[in-house]
């Protein structure tokens, strides 16, 4: 018989805190976002489709990027018990200087058409929090104003050898004199990717007023606001070499790019220079002979090649063949700084993350990225934490590996997690854990051939209308994982 007393009034006061209010709408929203897939919701719900589909989206089936991202979700960790890890130091040294953390922001063009603060609050928020900016060829802003924005922290060009190779050798100038440090030289893209979204879209750059994107914009009355109230935008860094937009993103994806240029650039470069987009080992080997700073491994967040090697799996290969003191770094897919973790210990010397920082951006400009960084910071210093390491050198391959995946792939973010929320209800129990112990789960008996095994067997269909269709896709993505190397 449970003893019962009369409930004290000083008792429930102290059970009942109420939480101060806070009336700044930005800064609670960023606060409530706990992942980067909550920021990545309200992003969507505060950009225009056309904008935030040009950042969410990838090419073809987008089945690059989903691959990378399932990747990182099949990772297994292996803790240390018992060991000491009150403080974690997570800072590391890249490419000749410091990062407080093993990230930096990658480069994106067109950031300001995604929110009009752009590389201004990406460079801002770098540089506060001691990690590494890269600006864009199709920067929204210019070198110069990057610089500006981070004048104490690091600052990285990217480069896309442009069809005019003076224009690229103006900027490798410019950004030498404005003290960027190092050069990412791109080179997955000699044909723009087949973005679908873009395409059903019916998206521009610059963004067209149309019927549809007026009526898209009816409830994002800001985003044209800022839009219309801020510099006009356009490619910052490129703007005075002239031609119309279409003009020269047509420039930046030329099919003749090949390694003389990368020796005319390297020998104009007085920084380190590394190479961005390597997607298999010899080439990565070939790199490293050749003498590069650096190397990453990348399919450009899925949006060239779809169906391209996913960089995580070809991580632990590459740094193999090419030996652990070199600077192999990573990108794809990265939405969670235990995949920050994971790469590390596979051997990556550092990351970058694109599509994270743009999530953040959309989400609240210059404070949405510092929530971005405050995110995976927290993840990357609790999930060291918890695997009993207290630095990032102590981080081995042992403390990682992959479940093999023998089942339709489960997507935890994106436009099919969206359709699989939508389509799994959420049942609310009967009866509260507390008054009623669940009966022990049986295990999971085997499904003869699932909804989602039946609608991904059919030819020609995407992962994205797999998930569509059925609601069943996770369940069966579950049963069919199986631990191994
Ligand atoms: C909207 C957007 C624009 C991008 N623009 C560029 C670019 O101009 N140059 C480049 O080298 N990579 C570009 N990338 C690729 C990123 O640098 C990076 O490789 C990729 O975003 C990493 O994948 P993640 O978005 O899953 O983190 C872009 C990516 C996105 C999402």
């Amino acid at each position: 018989m449970v003893k019962r007393q009369f409930p004290n009034p000083k008792d429930v006061f102290e059970y009942v805190q109420l939480k101060k209010p806070s009336f700044g709408g930005k800064e609670r929203r960023l606060q409530d976002a706990l992942t980067i897939a909550d920021l990545r919701l309200i992003a969507k719900r505060r950009t225009p489709k056309a904008a935030f589909d040009y950042t969410d989206g990838a090419a073809e089936g987008e089945l690059s990027i989903l691959r990378a991202r399932q990747a990182f979700e099949d990772i297994e960790f292996h803790p240390d018990i018992l060991r000491p890890a009150e403080d974690v130091d997570t800072s590391t040294q890249i490419l000749g200087g410091p990062s407080a953390m093993p990230f930096g922001i990658a480069p994106t063009g067109f950031t300001r058409l995604m929110q009009t603060e752009g590389e201004t609050a990406g460079a801002g928020a770098a540089g506060a929090a001691g990690i590494p900016f890269t600006l864009s060829t199709l920067g929204t802003t210019s070198i110069e104003d990057v610089k500006a924005a981070n004048p104490h922290g690091r600052n990285w060009f990217q480069l896309y050898v442009l069809r005019d190779r003076e224009v690229s050798y103006g900027l490798v100038k410019r950004a030498a004199e404005a003290g960027f440090d190092t050069l990412h030289f791109t080179v997955d893209t000699p044909v723009a990717g087949n973005r679908m979204r873009d395409y059903r879209n019916g998206f521009s750059i610059p963004p067209q007023l149309t019927v549809k994107t007026v009526l898209d914009t009816l409830p994002r009355p800001w985003w044209w606001f800022d839009f219309l109230t801020t510099p006009k935008l356009e490619f910052a860094s490129l703007k005075s070499t002239g031609g119309t937009v279409g003009d020269l993103i047509g420039q930046a994806m030329d099919p003749t790019i090949s390694y003389e240029d990368l020796a005319t650039i390297r020998e104009m470069w007085p920084g380190k220079i590394v190479i961005k987009g390597v997607q298999n080992v010899p080439d990565a080997v070939k790199l490293i002979d050749l003498g590069v700073d650096g190397i990453v491994l990348s399919n450009h967040g899925g949006r060239q090649l779809d169906r391209a090697p996913i960089p995580f799996h070809l991580l632990p290969k590459v740094v193999r063949e090419v030996g652990k003191d070199a600077t192999v770094m990573i990108d794809t897919g990265i939405m969670n700084g235990a995949d920050i973790v994971a790469s590390v210990a596979l051997g990556a010397k550092f990351t970058l993350i694109g599509r994270a920082y743009l999530y953040g951006l959309m989400a609240g400009g210059r404070a949405g990225v510092d929530r971005t960084i405050a995110i995976l910071r927290s993840e990357i210093e609790r999930t060291m934490k918890l695997l009993g390491v207290s630095s990032l050198e102590e981080l081995e391959p042992r403390h990682v590996t992959q479940l093999t995946r023998v089942a339709p792939v489960s997507v935890a973010y994106g436009e099919a997690a969206e359709a699989l929320a939508k389509a799994q209800p959420v049942r609310t129990p009967r009866a509260t854990a507390a008054s009623k112990p669940a009966a022990p789960k049986a295990p999971a008996k085997p499904r003869a051939k699932s909804a989602a095994a039946k609608t991904a067997a059919k030819p020609g269909t995407t992962p994205l209308e797999a998930a569509e269709q059925t609601s069943d896709t996770v369940g069966a993505a579950e049963e069919g994982l199986t631990p191994g190397r």
